[in-house]
């Protein structure tokens, strides 16, 4: 049989002392202050904060703008990147366990989701109301947009001109059966799309128009860029996208042969949609993460932060990059963003009725 193990020799003293009971409380007095005069001292960088953000704006890159608010605050940002609905049900399944302090997303459409199942907690910030336009974020204040883009009408240089599709319902016209692409109604981008819609008009005439797009036996594309894409190469000749997926397209081939028609200009104005981001409800860094929706909204950051995605600045201070300038200016349908929330569900019943997949 094995000799049973020696007996470790017992540390002493087995814990340290608790510091309490060794201080005065003049010691512990002067302790304070002593620490308190350090962190004043301390560079941002030695007394540094984290901030958590769940993020599904990873397929931009890396964006330089969080270094920025690092290096201007000394709040560390760290990252969950996902896509929507990996951060979206992390988020919600969490619950007040979260380490998240704050969403940013893509798409107000997933802006309503969260701030609807209670997992965004409202913000009352002067900057903010200052550099998001009251369009572009929630009127209990539970979301601001931090970029804009504009859901339009894409369309092949060289074989459709401009006035051909003037509006969202002239994709129906029978003369683009067979050349029209379209994304999945499952994407949000479309989902919110519609739902803008039918705020502006009711159902009935959005699922008419719905209708007629499925009778053009549209190409089903998956992604926005592919979709440019198929325009590019022939397989259809119009079809709808967010206006950043060209930006980037054309940035890498200026010679690029696909155009954007801003669509219903004499009606409601072109479907704009935001990116942005809210603080979430269980925060456990509320004030950080308000601090830095400010900084992303910011005159100082919104040129990099649009910039670099191509979407336009939300800040009105701040002007686009000169490539979506060159595009002309349009009506918005700045009325959409915030008021169609309600419509989401809506919108996908109708794409179902209407047959569109
Ligand atoms: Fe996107």
């Amino acid at each position: 049989m094995p000799a049973p193990p020696a007996a470790r020799p017992r540390a002493w003293p087995a814990r340290p002392m608790p510091t309490h009971t060794l201080m005065t409380h003049r010691s512990r007095t002067l302790a304070l202050a002593a620490a308190v005069a350090v962190a004043l001292v301390l560079p941002l960088a030695a007394q540094q904060k984290t901030l958590t953000v769940y993020s599904s704006r990873s397929h931009y890159g890396a964006e330089s703008v969080f270094d920025d608010f690092t290096k201007q605050t000394g709040i560390k940002v760290v990252f969950f990147n996902g896509n929507n609905n990996e951060v979206f049900e992390r988020l919600k399944a969490e619950g007040a366990r979260t380490s998240a302090d704050l969403l940013l997303t893509v798409d107000a459409g997933n802006l309503w989701n969260a701030a609807r199942e209670g997992l965004l907690a409202p913000v009352s910030s002067p900057a903010l109301e200052a550099n998001v336009p009251a369009p572009y974020r929630d009127p209990q204040g539970r979301w601001f947009g931090i970029a804009v883009r504009a859901r339009t009408i894409a369309y092949s240089k060289a074989r459709v001109a401009p006035g051909d599709v003037p509006t969202y319902a002239s994709l129906g016209d029978p003369r683009w059966k067979g050349r029209l692409c379209l994304r999945s109604s499952t994407n949000v981008y479309n989902q919110s799309l519609l739902a803008a819609l039918i705020a502006q008009r009711g159902e009935a005439p959005v699922e008419q128009m719905v209708r007629a797009w499925v009778a053009n036996a549209p190409v089903y594309v998956n992604g926005d860029t592919g979709l440019l894409q198929a325009i590019a190469a022939g397989q259809c000749d119009v079809g709808i996208s967010n206006s950043y997926y060209l930006g980037r397209l054309l940035e890498k081939d200026p010679a690029f042969p696909v155009a954007l028609a801003w669509a219903d200009q004499q009606g409601a104005g072109v479907h704009v949609n935001v990116s942005g981001g809210g603080v979430t409800a269980h925060a456990k860094h509320r004030a950080e993460a308000v601090a830095l929706l400010e900084f992303l909204t910011s005159a100082a950051a919104q040129g990099t932060l649009a910039g670099r995605s191509h979407e336009f600045p939300v800040n009105p201070a701040v002007a686009p990059l000169p490539m979506l300038a060159g595009w002309g200016a349009f009506k918005a349908d700045r009325a959409g963003v915030a008021a169609a929330g309600a419509h989401q569900a809506a919108a996908v019943k109708l794409a179902d009725r209407a047959g569109y997949e």
